[in-house]
């Protein structure tokens, strides 16, 4: 076993072997087809792999939300498998009825259309779980964006196949997230961005316990800002949580961590394409205004900080980065991420949109292909397809010493 607590693709021999592989294709479409195809070559060295050994390859994957038990032409797979075709060059055939037998040949590749047009497959189904177990020899999980759900092809599978493991990009996603929480090079230095502090509360909780220095932006920042007695006019902050961003800015004092507050931000009067940016000071923002961004002397503190990281993990825009007048913030903070020697991870819908946007993809240490998975594990949960797959190692492990 490489990665001690489960199996991998390098501890088992898939040659010749029927092998279904459980894919994250849930990529977004336009007009028939993929807008963004990040996440399907992602799983390319996977097949490579595979092909090269000789395995009969069945991939699986879900895609949208769509109604259980009611295919819809909307969320099928077809243009995914097209696409993949071109990328592979070869044929990769969408299976529609697939769960009573697949037919596929050692070196094909075929693709099940979408998971979560059968009943079950959200609710774990035990049921459903056998029958996709019986279509494999060999279940490798290369899920990680899908590993936050306990699904019946990402969890109740791994019970019954008579081989689970994990496949490379898993593999490769739980390692560089571990490199972050797990005894991280220092100075370790987190920017969490975004509009809410109710969905990164606890992000925000688990990262203050393991960084150095964090770094808030977006809306985020403006629940702190108040939170901390600055003005922040009509800007987007919750209320609610104000209690709790005081609490958390003195537990970083109480330790010596730093939450670094804005010195100066970029305030509009509507958030729109033709808005005017202006910049003010963090103590002068008046009544109508609206925070779109931090500002200039800002950004430059928040680059030093990134130029003295060890390590950097990066979720969120700390401004309205879609609207290029409000943009400079995120864009400097993105390239201050990118010329930085730290090992540095980033995640999350928004960030990678960023980072395209940008044009950093390839200075960055790491890009995450999870969006929920990725921040469930940041947040230090246990994500509920590893676990399964860590207990189907440990299985194995009792039935062989059994023997
Ligand atoms: C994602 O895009 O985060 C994953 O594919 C999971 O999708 P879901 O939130 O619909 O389960």
């Amino acid at each position: 076993m490489t990665t001690a607590r489960f199996l991998t693709l390098a501890d088992v021999d898939p040659r010749g072997k029927r092998v279904l592989v459980r894919v994250d294709f849930n990529v977004p479409l336009q007009d028939g087809r993929v807008a963004d195809d990040t996440r399907i070559r992602a799983t390319l060295p996977t097949i490579h792999q595979l092909r090269e050994s000789g395995a009969a390859i069945i991939l699986c994957s879900h895609l949208g939300r769509p109604k259980e038990g009611e295919p819809d032409p909307k969320y099928s797979l077809g243009p995914v498998a097209d696409h993949l075709g071109k990328l592979l060059r070869q044929s990769v055939p969408l299976v529609v009825d697939w769960l009573n037998g697949v037919e596929v040949k050692p070196g094909q590749v075929v693709l099940l259309e979408n998971v979560r047009f059968l009943k079950g497959e959200k609710g774990n189904d035990d049921d459903l779980a056998r029958k996709m177990a019986r279509l494999c020899d060999i279940y490798v999980n290369d899920a990680f964006a899908t590993a936050h759900r306990a699904q019946a092809s990402t969890h109740g599978i791994a019970k019954y196949a008579p081989t689970s493991c994990a496949g490379p990009l898993l593999v490769a996603e739980m390692e560089a997230l571990g490199r972050v929480l797990e005894q991280p090079a220092r100075p370790l230095v987190a920017v969490v961005g975004g509009a809410k502090v109710s969905t990164k509360l606890a992000l925000l909780e688990n990262l203050l316990r393991k960084v150095d220095k964090l770094i808030v932006g977006g809306g985020i920042a403006n629940t702190f800002l108040k939170a901390a007695g600055f003005p922040i006019g009509g800007s987007l902050h919750e209320e609610g949580l104000l209690g709790k961003a005081a609490a958390i800015l003195e537990r970083a004092n109480a330790q010596g961590k730093s939450i670094p507050m804005p010195v100066d931000l970029v305030c509009a009067a509507e958030i729109s394409d033709g808005a005017k940016a202006r910049v003010v000071q963090s103590d002068g923002v008046a009544a109508g205004d609206l925070i779109v961004d931090i500002g200039p002397r800002t950004v430059e503190a928040y680059r030093s900080l990134l130029a003295e990281a060890a390590t950097i993990v990066w979720n969120g825009p700390v401004g309205v980065f879609e609207i290029e007048a409000f943009s400079a913030g995120t864009r400097a903070i993105a390239e201050g991420i990118a010329a930085s020697r730290a090992f540095s991870i980033a995640g999350g819908g928004d960030t990678l949109a960023a980072v395209t946007r940008f044009g950093i993809s390839d200075r960055i240490s790491y890009l995450s292909t999870g969006g929920g998975a990725f921040l469930e594990f940041l947040e230090g949960q246990t994500l509920p397809a590893i676990a399964m797959l860590e207990e189907s190692a440990r299985a194995t492990k009792a039935a062989e010493e059994e023997y």
